[in-house]
């Protein structure tokens, strides 16, 4: 996934923004969600940003 894709539109936030997230203590969509306001507006976008963040959080794992 490239840095700049744009998950959330509404709130403008990236796959670089959930990757900052994670790294600063995020490890689930909630509090990836509290940190950058992901979905939290129209929520078209939940979906595309609950797998986003899942393969995100899997990757941080490995
Ligand atoms: S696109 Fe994410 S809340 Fe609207």
């Amino acid at each position: 996934m490239n840095d700049d894709t744009i998950i959330c539109t509404c709130m403008n936030v990236s796959v670089g923004d959930i990757k900052k997230a994670i790294a600063a203590g995020a490890t689930d969509f909630k509090s990836v969600q509290d940190m950058t306001g992901i979905s939290t507006v129209c929520g078209l976008c939940h979906d595309e940003a609950e797998e986003a963040i899942r393969k995100l959080l899997a990757e941080r794992n490995l």
